[in-house]
């Protein structure tokens, strides 16, 4: 018998606090929980397909649990089988209105994606989130589902969230992307599947391609042109299937930054996803001088995954700027740590992304990273990073943000006393189980290290 669901942990435990000392030599290897990005399409693609799908290396993040809540309040069933696997049972499009407002938490995916969803369906429903989320902005999806015939609205001011959803007969629309987005790009193609005609989005800087993928994957028809124009034709049931979702690249970060920070430490991650539109921050580490190597075991329902081997070094500084940034937006944060350990000058810029997200995280990196003694310069769209500098702990703010909070337990790692990061309980949002995975990187390993592997590790190939 299938046990009954235990998505009632919606929302996460108050006032945790993650408590850092220097890593001893780290050389060792570890897997990370599933992509949060592919949990999200994933549980919403098989939702509307035309049976049941089993998802397996979901990420029970609170993210993820949001948009699996969301689908469960539209009438999807979905079961929990085992600790990191969901049974959807896809419904061939058909969705129950909602009976109350839908609580998307901290989630900008669930709610952008979401609004797409709803935006074609016929009832009414409102997307409402918690404080931070509530200050996000929603006109980049709110502008294109307009044009598309949706009646959506943002109750905040300057289309802040709630949002107001009358959903109704959508039209398929040609959208010139106006900022690099995945979500808002995700948000489109799932109003295009329901919209009459072809719905195209045009994106001068590709963004993560997951949703493209895994609409393919569902056998549902989109192409792609040498212009880099992705199409969706409405009126498809996406043929339901299983998948098999991989270790979350940027939850890795925390840890390759780390080992490539060490001069020789090194680290294995294994089973982790390597789409080329996720792998731009492994370029960044080899440009700050550590060794990275990728290995590609599989592209299973055209996600490729597999390991990546770092072996620290003593960091130089870098520049990361222009079209590299949509593709590694995420890893700032911590990228922005290496930099401050790094020897010489690390400058972010056209970021200003960061601003927008769980928190300004331009403002809480450069706060933090001062706190911790680095000398930082606060730009307009990113950062001046003045390395190396000799770091000591002290007590910084996570601000609510989980990204903000691991990478300054990673920053933590190599400074000097205790680190307290305050307010930790939100790594739960995208990592669960990273304070254990800290554990280990603070506890000295006893008898023989990892080997490394590069030597057996045959080249990546061509996707
Ligand atoms: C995501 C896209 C990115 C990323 C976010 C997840 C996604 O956001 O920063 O963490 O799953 O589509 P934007 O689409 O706002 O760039």
């Amino acid at each position: 018998m299938i046990p009954p669901p235990r998505f009632g942990r919606l929302g996460i435990r108050k006032h945790m606090e993650l408590r850092v000392k220097r890593a001893p030599h780290i050389d060792t290897e570890i897997t990370v929980p599933g992509d949060k990005s592919i949990s999200h399409r994933a549980a919403i693609i098989a939702a509307l397909s035309n049976g049941i799908c089993r998802l397996n290396g979901f990420l029970m993040g609170d993210d993820c649990l949001r948009t699996v809540n969301a689908l469960r309040a539209l009438g999807i069933r979905i079961d929990e089988p085992e600790p990191d696997t969901i049974v959807v049972h896809g419904k061939k499009r058909v969705l129950n209105p909602p009976t109350d407002e839908i609580n998307c938490g901290n989630s900008a995916t669930t709610m952008r994606l979401m609004a797409g969803l709803l935006a074609g369906q016929t009832f009414e429903s409102r997307l409402v989130g918690d404080a931070s989320l509530s200050k996000r902005p929603m006109g980049r999806v709110i502008a294109p589902l307009q044009r598309m015939g949706a009646n959506i609205t943002g109750e905040g001011p300057d289309d802040t969230p709630p949002l107001r959803i009358r959903g109704g007969s959508l039209r398929g629309i040609r959208y010139e992307m106006p900022l690099p987005s995945a979500q808002v790009k995700s948000a489109i193609l799932l109003a295009g599947l329901f919209a009459k005609g072809k719905t195209s989005v045009i994106e001068e800087t590709q963004t993560r391609d997951h949703t493209e993928r895994m609409l393919r994957y569902f056998f549902v028809r989109t192409t792609r042109d040498e212009n880099g124009t992705i199409s969706i034709f409405g009126d498809q049931v996406p043929e339901s299937r299983d998948f098999r979702i991989p270790g979350d690249l940027s939850s890795a970060t925390y840890w390759l930054a780390a080992a490539a920070a060490q001069p020789a430490g090194h680290l294995l991650v294994r089973n982790v996803g390597l789409n080329t539109t996720r792998t731009p921050v492994l370029g960044v580490l080899v440009r700050m001088g550590a060794q990275v190597r990728e290995a590609i075991e599989g592209v299973d329902q055209l996600e490729p995954h597999g390991i990546v081997e770092v072996t620290g070094a003593t960091l130089k500084g870098t520049v990361i700027q222009g079209k590299e940034v949509a593709q590694l937006l995420d890893e700032l944060p911590v990228l922005a740590v290496a930099g401050a350990l790094a020897n010489g000058t690390t400058i972010i810029r056209q970021a200003q992304e960061l601003r927008v997200k769980e928190t300004d995280r331009i403002a809480a990196i450069a706060h933090n990273l001062r706190v911790m003694g680095a000398q930082v310069i606060e730009l307009s769209d990113g950062l001046e990073i003045h390395g190396p500098a000799p770091l000591r702990g002290g007590r910084v703010a996570s601000c609510g943000d989980h990204r903000i909070a691991m990478a300054f337990a990673v920053a933590g790692l190599f400074a000097d006393g205790e680190t307290i990061v305050q307010e930790a309980e939100c790594v739960e949002i995208s990592y669960p189980g990273f304070k254990g995975a800290l554990e280990k990187f603070m506890t000295p390993k006893r008898g023989p290290g990892s080997t490394p592997v590069i030597g057996s590790l045959s080249l990546a190939p061509a996707e």
